[in-house]
C-alpha cells in the first residue's frame, strides 16, 4: 500500500493506494478514529451494481473490525445524481439515525462519490466523509479533491460544495470487474494527467499493453503506480488551488470540447472519457494550428489514445459543437478558458474568444 497525504484548507487526509484495500477498510476506519468508531453511525452509499459485486466484501471488512453500518443502495447511473437521488440519501440517513458525528462512506464510481459527498457536506451541516471509489476514473480523479455535486435541470454539477473526504482509499483490485468501456473511460483521464503534467507517465503507458479485454489491462503493479502518480499530480494541484480559481482548471484539459461532444451525442453516443479523449486531441490541434503547441503533439496524443483503444475523432464539425461550447462558457464574456498544451506534460490556460475558436475549428 502506498500512502499520500493531501493537505487542504478543508483538512488533511490520507490517500491510500493498493490492491485489496476494501478487505481492510474496517481496520482503516478504526485507525482514522484512533481505534474507536464514529459516534454518530456509519452510512455506506453505493449503487446496485457495485453492491451486488462487492457488498459482501465490504460488509465482511466492517464486521471483522466490529463496525456497524447501514447501506443506501441506489439505482446505477447518472440519474441518481439528482435532487431525487439526494432525497433518497437524506431519507435513508434519517431512517438510519446518522448523527452529526457520523460518517458517510461513498462506495462506487463518480456518481456515488459526488452524490454521497454532497449529502455528507449538507447532512447536519456536515458529517465525516470517506471515499472508497470503485472505478479507475474515480480512483484517479473524482475520488480526491473534494468536488461534490448533483445535477439539476439547469445543468450538470450546478449544485455542489467543496467538501474534502477524511480518507480516500483507492483499491485498484476493484477495477478487475470494470467493463472494458469503463476502463477505457478511466484511461482517458489517466492520459489527461500525463498530457498536462507528466510526459514520463505517458511513456509508462506507451510501453505497456492495454486495450479491450481484461488480459490486456495494465498489470497490477503498474496500475497501482499509475494511480499513485495521477493522485499525486491531482493532490498537488488541489493543494495549490483547492477552490478551482486557477491551476485546478488544468484538470479540465479536453473537457470543454469533451462536454460539447457528450452533449452533441445526447450523452448516449460517447461516455465522458471517450469524449474527453477526443476533446484532448482537438485542444492539441488548436494549439498546434495557433503555433502555441509543439508540432507533433496531436499525433503523439492520438497514438497513445489509440494504444488504449480510445477513438480520437468525434465526427462532429464546428457547427455542431460550437453552440454547446457557447453554452458552456464558465466565466461569462466572449469566450472560453481553454486548456492548451505547450508540449506533452506542460499545460496552460488560454482565454480564447468564440470568434477565434470558430475560425480555428472552421479550418479543420
Ligand atoms: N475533476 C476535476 C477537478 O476535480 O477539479
Amino acid at each position: 500500500m502506498v500512502k499520500l497525504r493531501a493537505g487542504t484548507a478543508g483538512g488533511a487526509y490520507d490517500v491510500l493506494i493498493g490492491r485489496g484495500l476494501t478487505e481492510r477498510v474496517g481496520e482503516l476506519l478504526r485507525e482514522l478514529y484512533g481505534g474507536g468508531a464514529p459516534g454518530g453511525g456509519i452510512a455506506v452509499v453505493s449503487d446496485a451494481n457495485v453492491w451486488a459485486l462487492y457488498g459482501a466484501r465490504l460488509t465482511a471488512a466492517m464486521e471483522s473490525a466490529g463496525l456497524g453500518f447501514f447501506s443506501v443502495v441506489l439505482e446505477p447511473g447518472e440519474r441518481a445524481k439528482s435532487l431525487e437521488g439526494l432525497r433518497l440519501v437524506y431519507d435513508a440517513f434519517g431512517r438510519g439515525k446518522l448523527r452529526r458525528d457520523g460518517l458517510a462512506l461513498a462506495f462506487g464510481g463518480g456518481v456515488v462519490g459526488d452524490l454521497c459527498g454532497f449529502a455528507a457536506a449538507t447532512w447536519n451541516r456536515g458529517v465525516d466523509f470517506v471515499q472508497l471509489p470503485t472505478t479507475l476514473l474515480a480512483q484517479v480523479d473524482s475520488g480526491i479533491g473534494g468536488k461534490t455535486a448533483i445535477n439539476v435541470e439547469a445543468g450538470k454539477n450546478l449544485v455542489g460544495a467543496f467538501y474534502q473526504p477524511r480518507l480516500a482509499v483507492m483499491d485498484t483490485g476493484l477495477q478487475d470487474a470494470l467493463p472494458a468501456r469503463e476502463y477505457r473511460c478511466g484511461m482517458a483521464e489517466v492520459i489527461k494527467y500525463g498530457a498536462i503534467r507528466s510526459e514520463a507517465l505517458l511513456g509508462k503507458l506507451a510501453g505497456a499493453a492495454s486495450g479491450g479485454g481484461a488480459a490486456e489491462r495494465l498489470e497490477p503493479a503498474l496500475m497501482a503506480e499509475v494511480v499513485r502518480e495521477c493522485c499525486d499530480i491531482k493532490k498537488g494541484i488541489v493543494e495549490r488551488d483547492e477552490f478551482d480559481r486557477g491551476e485546478r482548471m488544468l484538470l479540465n484539459f479536453g473537457h470543454s470540447f469533451g462536454h460539447a461532444i457528450e452533449r452533441a451525442g445526447s450523452y448516449e453516443r460517447h461516455n465522458h472519457g471517450e469524449a474527453v479523449a477526443m476533446g484532448m486531441v482537438m485542444a492539441a490541434r488548436l494549439g498546434e494550428d495557433k503555433g502555441m503547441t509543439e508540432p507533433g503533439t496531436e499525433r503523439a496524443l492520438r497514438e497513445i489514445l489509440a494504444s488504449k483503444g480510445l477513438e480520437a475523432d468525434c465526427g462532429y464539425g464546428a457547427e455542431e459543437l460550437l453552440p454547446h461550447m457557447e453554452m458552456d462558457k464558465k466565466r461569462g464574456g466572449a469566450g472560453l478558458r481553454l486548456v492548451l498544451l505547450r508540449r506533452l506534460g506542460d499545460a496552460f490556460i488560454y482565454d480564447c474568444d468564440f470568434q477565434e475558436l470558430r475560425e480555428g475549428m472552421a479550418a479543420w
